[in-house]
């Protein structure tokens, strides 16, 4: 089976098809999620807050997703795996960009590469594409930006949105083929989305978007605390408990390992 690539979605597009994103972090998820025909996977940097124990993404570093991201590429056949640059990796400009884009299509394989930001990171944005490595664009709510924003606050209320508007148009002259839109009100969302010609994939943006993504642990009820923005399909976490109290159960009253899991 061959992968999806940015012309796919580029298509999905002109077709008014939408589809779904998710992150994963490692084999098992990357390998559901790629069954379930997802088509692009996100190895996000939320991986600091929901693999690494981390209080928010602002820790985690390219030696850490790098590993991550070679684990996705590697359990999937079908899906684009899309790597994040993580908080310092491409703040110094187009230089340290290309660096770690080229690490990251090295060492762990990735398809694309994702960043957060605006016109202020054109440059960069350009030196990835000009080496050939496919950018994918994040405004709204920047995580790695939480401090300056004052906390998890939508972004681009009022005259604000405007600002936003022309980050948008500003990726997508600068050649990013989608755009994450984060916590931004939904008529903001739908109006860029109608304007731009490359896939616009929200999360807490309202259902204008091209695409959607959630973390995979919001969506099956793993996070403890999920975000507004987010909908659990499941509860994991609960059945997770459930399953490792009866086991521990089962092996404190002898009843495992039974016969089925003992050899002569
Ligand atoms: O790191 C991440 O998971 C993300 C998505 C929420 C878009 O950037």
């Amino acid at each position: 089976m061959s992968r999806i690539t940015i012309s796919d979605l580029a298509a999905m597009k002109k077709r008014g098809e939408k589809w779904a994103m998710l992150t994963s972090y490692e084999q098992m998820s990357a390998s559901i999620f790629d069954q379930a025909q997802i088509p692009v996977l996100l190895v996000g940097d939320s991986a600091g807050n929901n693999f690494f124990g981390e209080e928010n993404t602002i820790p985690v570093t390219v030696d850490e997703l790098i590993p991550l991201t070679r684990a996705v590429v590697k359990s999937t056949s079908r899906a684009l795996v899309v790597a994040d640059f993580p908080f310092g990796s491409y703040e110094s400009g187009p230089e340290q960009a290309l660096a770690t884009g080229i690490r990251f299509f090295k060492e762990a394989k990735a398809h694309a590469v994702k960043l957060e930001g605006g016109a202020r990171i054109v440059a960069q944005i350009k030196s990835l594409i000009e080496s050939g490595i496919p950018v994918m664009g994040h405004l709204g709510l920047t995580p790695q930006s939480v401090h300056a924003l004052g906390g998890f606050k939508v972004q681009g209320r009022g005259q604000d949105g405007q600002r936003i508007k022309a980050d948008a148009r500003a990726l997508q002259s600068a050649g990013v083929f989608a755009l994450v839109l984060e916590l931004v009100p939904q008529d903001l969302a739908r109006e860029i989305a109608q304007e731009l010609t490359i896939p616009v994939i929200g999360i807490g943006a309202g259902n204008g978007c091209d695409a959607q993504v959630l973390v995979w642990t919001d969506l099956m009820g793993l996070t403890p605390s999920a975000p507004k923005l987010a909908k659990a399909y499941r509860n994991l976490r609960q059945e997770m408990t459930n399953a490792t109290k009866e086991w521990a159960n089962d092996v404190a009253s002898g009843q495992f390992p039974g016969p089925e899991q003992s050899f002569d």
